[in-house]
C-alpha cells in the first residue's frame, strides 16, 4: 500500500460540472462557474474535489463518453480554464481529482471512427468487434442502460460491443496498444499536477475469454463474464506501474457489482488505493431489480456497513457515500425529505462523517437537496432513464410512462443532477439562461443563501463535523465497533483509537426512541448533537426525537 495517505484523512466533495455553476448563461453549468465558488467549497471544509469529466465529448452521457481525452469540452470551457481552477484549488489547499473513462471512449472519438473505417489499420482492433449476422448479437449481454450491449456498424460489417450506451464502445484492453495510450493519457494528466483519479467502472475492463453468454436471469447479463474478469488485475497492476508507482496520487475505482472479497484484493497491496462498492445502495432495488423499488430497512444497512467496516480492518480502507451523478438524493431515499429533512439528512450527515473510511459527499447533499419531478419522460434528460423507460414500453412490460413515474422519481440518475441550489432567484441562481435540465421546484425553500440565514442548517451541521473530524484524529483512525445489530431504529457505534472513544447514537426513525446505550460510560460528554437542545445527561436514559444523532466523547 502507497505510503503517503492524505486520502485517509481527506473529506471528498464531488462536482458535477453540468449542474454546478453556469457563467455564461447558456444554460450548462461550467469550469469558471465552479472557480467563481470555490469560497463555497473552502468554507464547507473538504480537503479534495472529483471532477465528474470534463474532457471533450458529445455528451450522450454527459461526458462519462469521451471523444478526447485531452482537450475541454467547450460548453465547460477551455484548457486556460481548467488549468486556472486548478490552481485556485491549489491555492486553498485543496486537491483535484479528475474522472477518467478507461473502459470506453465516445463513438467519436477519433480511434472509434478510424477502427470502424480501417478494420486493418492502427485502430483496427482497439475496441471489441465480432463478424457476424446483422439479425443475431454475438452474445445475450445487456447494456447497464437497457437492451443488448452489442450494436450492429454498417461501415464495418461487425458488431461492436458497448456495455453501456450505444455510443459508447468498450475499449480493447487485450490490445497493448490501448493499455499505452490510456496510461500515457493519465501521465499527461498527472503531469499537469492533478492528484487522483475517480477511475469509472474500472472493473469491467476485462472481458472473459470467447464472451461466452451470460446467465439470463441476472440482474445484469453477461456480467458475471466481465466484472472483476479474468485479467483485471494484470490490467491494473500495469496501469499501477505505469501510472502511479512512485506517485502520491489517489485512485478511486468504480466497482459495479463488487463484494468484499474481490474488494480486498484491489486495495491494501493491491493495485489501488480506495474503490467504490455498491451494496449499500441496491437494498432497495425491488424485485424484478433497479427499476424497481422494495423497501430497505436500517438493519440491512447497518449489516452491509459492517460487513465492510469489520472487512476492510487491517487490509484497506473504505469509502464512504451516499450519493453521487448517479444515485438519487439520500435524504429522499433514506430519510424523510418532507416533516424530517434537516433532521434526517443530518443523521445521514453523522454516519457518512463518522464511520472509516473516506467520505464522498456530492454537490447538494450538504443542503439536503431532494429528488426531482419529472412529469413526463421528456423532462427527464439521463441516457439511462430515457432507454430503459423505451425499452419497458416497447416490450410492453408498462403501458405508459405514468405507470412507472414513481420509480423514475425514486430512482432516476436525474435526481442528482437538477441544478445546484444557490439561492432564491430564478433558477435557484444556477444560470440566467435556460437550464439544460429543470431545477427542483422546491429550491425557493431549499438553497445555500437560506441555509446559511437558518440556524440550525443542514450546511452548519456538515461544516462543524468536517472540521470536528478534521482535528480528531479517533474520526479517522479509531477502530469501529458495532452495537444492537437488530435493532431497527437505533444505529449505534463506537470510534476507539488509544483510549479515546467517540460514540455515535443515532435514531434513524421517525418515532421517539427511550436508550441506555451499554456503549455510553458515565463520562461520557455530549461532543455533538443535530438537536439544539439536549437535556438528559449520559448517565441517565438517552430520550431520542425522530432521527435524532448524537456524538459523545468518553475516555476508556
Ligand atoms: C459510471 C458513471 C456513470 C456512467 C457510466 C458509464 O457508472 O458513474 O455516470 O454513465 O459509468 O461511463
Amino acid at each position: 500500500m502507497d505510503e503517503h495517505t492524505w486520502w485517509k484523512e481527506a473529506v471528498v466533495y464531488q462536482i458535477y460540472p453540468r449542474s454546478f455553476n453556469d457563467s455564461d448563461g447558456d444554460g450548462i453549468g461550467d469550469i469558471p462557474g465552479i472557480t467563481a465558488k470555490l469560497e463555497y467549497v473552502e468554507e464547507l471544509g473538504v480537503d479534495a474535489v472529483w471532477l465528474s469529466p470534463v474532457y471533450e465529448s458529445p455528451q450522450h452521457d454527459n461526458g462519462y463518453d469521451v471523444s478526447d481525452y485531452r482537450s475541454i469540452h467547450s460548453a465547460f470551457g477551455t484548457m486556460e480554464d481548467f488549468d486556472r481552477l486548478l490552481t485556485e484549488l491549489h491555492d486553498r489547499d485543496i486537491r483535484l481529482i479528475m474522472d477518467m473513462v478507461a473502459n470506453h471512449t465516445s463513438s467519436e472519438h477519433e480511434w472509434f471512427q478510424r477502427s470502424r473505417s480501417e478494420p486493418d489499420g492502427e485502430y483496427g482492433d482497439y475496441y471489441i468487434w465480432r463478424e457476424g449476422s446483422p439479425d443475431e448479437p454475438p452474445n445475450n449481454w445487456e447494456s447497464a442502460f437497457g437492451g443488448s450491449a452489442w450494436e450492429y456498424d454498417d461501415e464495418r460489417g461487425a458488431w461492436y460491443l458497448h456495455l453501456f450506451d450505444v455510443h459508447q464502445p468498450d475499449l480493447n484492453w487485450r490490445n497493448p496498444a490501448v493499455r499505452r495510450e490510456l496510461f500515457e493519457t493519465m501521465n499527461w494528466w498527472l503531469d499537469k499536477g492533478i492528484d487522483g483519479f475517480r477511475l469509472d467502472v474500472i472493473n469491467l475492463l476485462s472481458k472473459a475469454e470467447g464472451l461466452p453468454d451470460g446467465d439470463p436471469d441476472s440482474e445484469w447479463v453477461g456480467s458475471e463474464h466481465f466484472a472483476d474478469g479474468p485479467r483485471i488485475h494484470e490490467y491494473l497492476g500495469a496501469m499501477h506501474d505505469a501510472v502511479f508507482a512512485g506517485t502520491d496520487v489517489v485512485t478511486i475505482g468504480e466497482m459495479p457489482k463488487l463484494d468484499l472479497e474481490s474488494a480486498r484484493r484491489y486495495v491494501g497491496d493491491g493495485p489501488l488505493d480506495l474503490v467504490f462498492p455498491f451494496e449499500h445502495l441496491e437494498l432497495d432495488f425491488g424485485a424484478a431489480g433497479r427499476w424497481d423499488v422494495g423497501p430497505w430497512d436500517l438493519t440491512d444497512l447497518k449489516a452491509v456497513f459492517d460487513t465492510w467496516q469489520r472487512g476492510m480492518e487491517g487490509h484497506g480502507w473504505n469509502t464512504l457515500f451516499f450519493e453521487n451523478h448517479d444515485q438519487p438524493r439520500s435524504v429522499s431515499r433514506f430519510g424523510n425529505d418532507e416533516e424530517y429533512r434537516y433532521e434526517s439528512a443530518t443523521a445521514l450527515a453523522t454516519i457518512l462523517l463518522t464511520l472509516k473510511g473516506t467520505p464522498f459527499l456530492y454537490q447538494g447533499e450538504e443542503i439536503g437537496m431532494t429528488n426531482g419531478s419529472f412529469e413526463r419522460l421528456d423532462d427527464a434528460r439521463d441516457v439511462d432513464t430515457r432507454r430503459t423507460v423505451q425499452e419497458l414500453l416497447e416490450a410492453g412490460v408498462i403501458e405508459d410512462y405514468e405507470a412507472i413515474r414513481p420509480v423514475v422519481e425514486y430512482r432516476s440518475r436525474d435526481n442528482a443532477r437538477t441544478p445546484f441550489q444557490w439561492d432564491g432567484s430564478p433558477h435557484a441562481g444556477f444560470t440566467d439562461g435556460e437550464p439544460w435540465i429543470a431545477v427542483n421546484d422546491d429550491y425557493p425553500e431549499i438553497n445555500v443563501e437560506r441555509e446559511e440565514a437558518r440556524s440550525p442548517s443542514i450546511l452548519s451541521y456538515y461544516r462543524d463535523l468536517i472540521a470536528l473530524r478534521g482535528r480528531m484524529d479517533t474520526l479517522v483512525s479509531g477502530v469501529y465497533e458495532l452495537y444492537y445489530p437488530d435493532d431497527p431504529q437505533l444505529y449505534v457505534y463506537t470510534r476507539t483509537r488509544g483510549n479515546h472513544q467517540v460514540v455515535v447514537v443515532i435514531n434513524v426513525s421517525e418515532l421517539d426512541r427511550r436508550v441506555d446505550p451499554d456503549a455510553l460510560g458515565s463520562d461520557g460528554s455530549l461532543l455533538v448533537s443535530n438537536y439544539g437542545d439536549v437535556a438528559v445527561e449520559p448517565s441517565g436514559a438517552l430520550e431520542l426525537r425522530p432521527y435524532e444523532a448524537r456524538l459523545y466523547e468518553q475516555s476508556r
